[in-house]
């Protein structure tokens, strides 16, 4: 079967309502704060990608096993030292950086020595990031010049850590802070603001967590070696999958989405603060709170005035995996707009903050760069002609599914290679887009 998609034509008008698939981030969470509960989790709605299978297929090799009944994961953990892994194993995390620097926490006590390696992709990501905090508590790990693979030897004399984390990187503390559950005393984390579902289960799961948020910075306090029990959850929907669906709508003629249930964490909506700054009004109705998290129904209309944006680097966290989807807001807004530090998105999936900078000319627009800030200069009478071919942008997925966007909405005739690479975080994305209309083959 090929694995590319052929898009020669804009979509039509729609108006809709969708149920976008679970929340990675929760997913993995779940799956992982399930092995180390005592007793039965029942996990409902989890997403089934690549990258959560993974973390499953990678708790089921330390030991733990799981079924799957209806829409229901039942995991079954045996506390905090219930990992059993017999001889020296190995862990292939495939493309998700969260679930390789994660379970790098939750090895910190293990027996034997256990290699994470992913594929090619994970591959040329920085581990060093989480090496580093980890060999702190005592940990014996190696790498490969920072990268994969990366060996853990757990100690049994860990201690606790004093850390600050200034990348503003959710997966840099919650590995620490999943290292902290298994160490005895108290780690006290000063992080960055980034994304904050941990410190969120943590509390929900009653494990001695204290949060003290100030500006920019999060003071962290964990109590180790506190066991818990097994949990129920519900994953709610993904906004960085509903962000394709989102800027879709906009981008459209007249037309009208509602997005059911979707995690709406303040860490996590950079994506709606910025496009409602460059004139899009999307609105969060039927809010609830549960286990802690923000949950809402996305109502977005199309815009014909979208405008630029001096975009504040303080949304950049909360905003982390959208950056490409709104750069082509951008592309298409009246104005110059400017995005500033943006030196993480190329340590992403694939170096995000390039490849847009040669999409965006490859369709006509103009781009500066100085450094890691970019203007996008604007053009709201973009409308393509010609044939465009998107290949080699490493097998990431968003850089896969922005394409499909682009296609839909600025016209052109597209060819997008590498399908497939949606199965990592939104296997049913195809499926969804062809659901409000769109012609893709
Ligand atoms: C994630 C954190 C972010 C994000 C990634 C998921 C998480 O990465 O880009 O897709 O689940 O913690 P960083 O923490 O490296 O910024």
């Amino acid at each position: 079967m090929t694995n590319k998609v052929n898009i020669y034509n804009k979509i039509n008008s729609f108006n809709k309502k969708i149920y976008i698939s679970g929340d990675k981030s929760i997913s993995i969470r779940s799956v992982l704060l399930a092995s180390q509960a005592i007793g039965e989790s029942r996990i409902y709605n989890i997403l089934e990608s690549e990258d959560v299978l993974n973390a499953l297929k990678t708790i089921k090799k330390l030991g733990i096993n799981y079924k799957k009944i209806k829409n229901c994961y039942r995991i079954k953990g045996y506390g905090l030292n219930g990992f059993n892994t017999k001889k020296k194993i190995s862990i292939n995390a495939g493309n998700s950086g969260t679930l390789a620097r994660l379970i790098l926490g939750l090895l910190i006590n293990s027996k034997n020595e256990v290699t994470i390696v992913g594929d090619k992709s994970l591959s040329k990501r920085d581990f060093s990031r989480v090496t580093e905090p980890l060999k702190i508590f005592g940990a014996n790990i190696s790498s490969n010049k920072k990268k994969l693979p990366v060996k853990i030897f757990g100690s049994k004399f860990l201690r606790p850590i004093k850390y600050t984390e200034t990348l503003g990187s959710a997966q840099c503390k919650s590995a620490v802070m999943l290292a902290a559950l298994k160490t005895p005393g108290i780690t006290k984390i000063k992080a960055k603001k980034s994304r904050n579902h941990t410190e969120i289960f943590f509390k929900n799961l009653k494990i001695p967590i204290k949060v003290l948020s100030k500006k920019d910075y999060d003071y962290i306090e964990i109590t180790g070696e506190n066991n818990f029990k097994g949990f129920d959850y519900t994953v709610p929907g993904d906004i960085s999958s509903s962000s394709f669906f989102i800027v879709l709508t906009l981008l459209s003629q007249k037309s009208q989405l509602t997005l059911k249930n979707i995690n709406t964490n303040n860490s996590r909506i950079g994506i709606i603060k910025i496009l409602n700054k460059m004139n899009a009004n999307i609105k969060l109705t039927n809010k609830k709170k549960y286990k802690g998290e923000l949950i809402s129904d996305l109502i977005v209309k199309s815009k014909r005035e979208l405008k630029s944006i001096n975009c504040p680097s303080s949304l950049n966290s909360s905003a982390i995996d959208e950056f490409l989807i709104l750069f082509l807001v951008a592309a298409k807004a009246r104005g110059v707009s400017t995005f500033r530090d943006l030196g993480e998105l190329n340590k992403k999936e694939s170096p995000r903050l390039d490849i847009a900078i040669n999409f965006l000319r490859k369709i006509g627009i103009r781009v500066i760069r100085f450094k890691n800030n970019i203007k996008i200069y604007g053009n709201p009478k973009l409308n393509l002609k010609g044939e465009y071919d998107m290949k080699n942008f490493r097998k990431d997925h968003r850089v896969f599914m922005m394409s499909c966007i682009a296609a839909l909405t600025l016209g052109g005739n597209w060819k997008i290679h590498d399908k497939d690479s949606i199965n990592t975080s939104f296997p049913t994305f195809i499926e969804l887009i062809k659901k409000i209309g769109a012609r893709v083959n």
